[in-house]
């Protein structure tokens, strides 16, 4: 029997519950001090004074020191885009230089440069690739990850990018929640005719994705000038038709209606929202649609609006946070990083910002009976911290904040006492 005891914590901070947690309980963290872990089978078994723990423990039992390091559930991080090949740095160059994201699209670069390098690339390449980066997702303490697919628009490149995703995910401790984001942009080859494209979308990469089991949700860039409302609609009802459920790019640099349409067909999440109108904020709340922010994004992209965290919150919409890390407009594995830039910028709590990286983000990828808080029963995912409290996450910026990483009740990543934190 494999048993993880965890000792000499700081404070452990976590919400609790197995449901989002939204509006005035979305900041609702239980911070206890005093008290030990037991993992056993990789849950968590007890959570009690140190004498407690220590009648439960077993000979065999290994003992971790948190040295004073505080404890915070795993971070789930629902939206990235992991597979893709190829380097944008030039591109940044040229946005840093007063170029603009759309710019650069517009002349055939942004996220077709990358579909062209994915293309080519070959299926063991992108599988190091999303390896390298599951590697740093978890010593930045994601434990678990959603992860689209979208670089490849056509189905042997979306299947060939899924595929790297599902074989690097079943080599690494992160567990991986794969997503078809077929209908990211039109491909080159059908340049101008979006409608050709959606209709492929619907009738032949979907339907072979969702059988090949390589996919559990289906996105799309719902956006003026990419995807309409009613091509997003048409894509987001072909994957409900073959069992994917609905998440999508909502309302990213203007109000497209992204989060209308997230609430009319109940999908699970309406992400970004840096444009979403008072409107769309009262259509999400009505309809239980989880909000996903992404400030990296905006920072990324020196946006200096970020998406209202704060009218979301407080119109009882759950909030997620998630890094989106891709090649073009926020290229980040951190989760610190986006907590730091949703207490600095998006006005979050610390409460608010940790529910929103763990128990809405497991809820919003349908793990929050397993994952996203530190109870009994739960998965043993836990992140330990090198501040003595979760306030000293929010205090200490820029720096590597993680001493160590458990996942399912096992040491995955542990800093060297030497390393420079
Ligand atoms: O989430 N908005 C669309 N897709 C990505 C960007 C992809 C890229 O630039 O490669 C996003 O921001
Ligand atoms: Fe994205």
């Amino acid at each position: 029997m494999s048993e993880l005891w965890i000792a000499n914590p700081g404070e452990l901070a976590t919400p609790t519950g197995t449901v989002p947690l939204a509006g005035p309980r979305q900041g609702d963290v239980s911070r206890l001090r005093g008290v030990d872990v037991l993992c056993r089978e990789g849950r968590i078994a007890a959570i009690g004074p140190p004498r407690e723990i220590a009648q439960l423990a077993g000979a065999e039992t290994e003992r971790f020191d948190a040295r004073g390091g505080a404890l915070v559930p795993g971070f789930v991080d629902p939206h990235t885009h992991l597979p893709w090949a190829g380097s944008r740095a030039g591109e940044f160059a040229e946005r840093l230089a007063g170029r603009s994201y759309q710019d650069i699209a517009a002349a055939g670069g942004g996220i077709l440069s990358t579909v062209r390098a994915t293309r080519q690339a070959g299926g063991d390449e992108l599988t190091a690739n999303v390896t390298r980066r599951l590697d740093r997702m978890l010593a930045w303490g994601t434990t678990t990850a959603e992860a689209k697919s979208g670089y490849g628009l056509a189905l042997e490149p979306e299947r060939k990018q899924l595929e790297a995703l599902a074989a690097a995910a079943a080599a690494h401790p992160v567990e991986v929640v794969p997503t078809l984001l077929a209908a990211h942009e039109t491909p080159p080859e059908l340049r101008g005719d979006t409608d050709r494209y959606v209709e492929l979308v619907c009738s032949e990469i979907v339907p072979a994705i969702a059988r090949a089991g390589l996919a559990a949700y289906c996105d799309v860039f719902c956006e003026t000038g990419v995807f309409s409302v009613s091509q997003s609609r048409r894509v987001l009802a072909a994957g409900a038709a073959h069992g994917l459920a609905a998440r999508l790019h909502a309302d990213e640099f203007v109000d497209s209606g992204g989060a209308e349409l997230a609430a009319e067909i109940g999908a699970v999440t309406a992400d970004h929202l840096m444009a979403v109108s008072p409107r769309g904020i009262d259509a999400l709340a009505a309809s239980g649609v989880i909000a996903g922010l992404l400030p990296g994004t905006s920072f990324f992209l020196k946006k200096k609006a970020y998406a209202p965290a704060r009218r979301l919150i407080e119109a009882g919409v759950p909030v997620t946070l998630a890094t989106d890390c891709n090649p073009g407009s926020s290229h980040t594995e951190s989760m610190p990083m986006v907590f730091w830039l949703a207490v600095l910028e998006l006005d979050m709590s610390v409460g608010e910002a940790l529910t929103a990286m763990t128990l809405n983000a497991a809820c919003s990828l349908g793990r929050g009976a397993e994952l996203g808080s530190i109870e009994v029963g739960k998965q043993a995912d836990l992140v330990v911290l090198e501040g003595a409290g979760l306030d000293d996450l929010a205090y200490h910026f820029g720096v590597h904040p993680i001493s160590a990483v458990i996942k399912r009740g096992a040491v995955a990543f542990r800093k060297s006492p030497r390393a420079c934190g």
